[in-house]
């Protein structure tokens, strides 16, 4: 459900310690792509995007995503964020489509 809007936001906070959306290159959401974090204290998660939407989710709270190692992979390869001290769960607020591209399989 709503693909690529911020899942964190006020009016829709489920309790996602982080959220966001995969899309292929034609920007259709792609499902069954993993996204994997790690944090700086080692603790590594991941979950993978869904069917249909792409929207993938990580049902917690008080994770602290800055500086961590985020990731997307499937069959064809991986792709790695750089490391941003701004980086929280909300991964669509950033990548938004206009100040940053959306996130896109690899
Ligand atoms: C504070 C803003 C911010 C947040 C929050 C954020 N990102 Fe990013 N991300 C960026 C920027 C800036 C880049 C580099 C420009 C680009 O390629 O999008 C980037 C790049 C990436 C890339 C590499 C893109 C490529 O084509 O190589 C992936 C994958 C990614 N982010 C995934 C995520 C995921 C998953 C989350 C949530 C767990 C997330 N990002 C949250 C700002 C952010």
């Amino acid at each position: 459900m709503n693909p690529g809007l911020n899942c964190l936001s006020s009016c829709h906070n489920h309790g996602f310690a982080f959220a966001g959306t995969v899309y292929d290159s034609s920007g259709k959401g792609l499902d069954s792509v993993e996204v994997g974090v790690k944090l700086t204290n080692g603790q590594f998660y991941s979950v993978f995007s869904g069917i249909a939407t792409g929207n993938f989710f990580y049902e917690g709270s008080g994770l602290n995503l800055a500086g961590a190692d985020i990731r997307v992979r499937d069959a064809s390869g991986e792709k790695q964020m750089p490391v941003n001290s701004k980086s929280s769960g909300a991964c669509n607020s950033c990548h938004d489509g206009s100040t940053n591209p959306r996130i896109a399989a690899p």
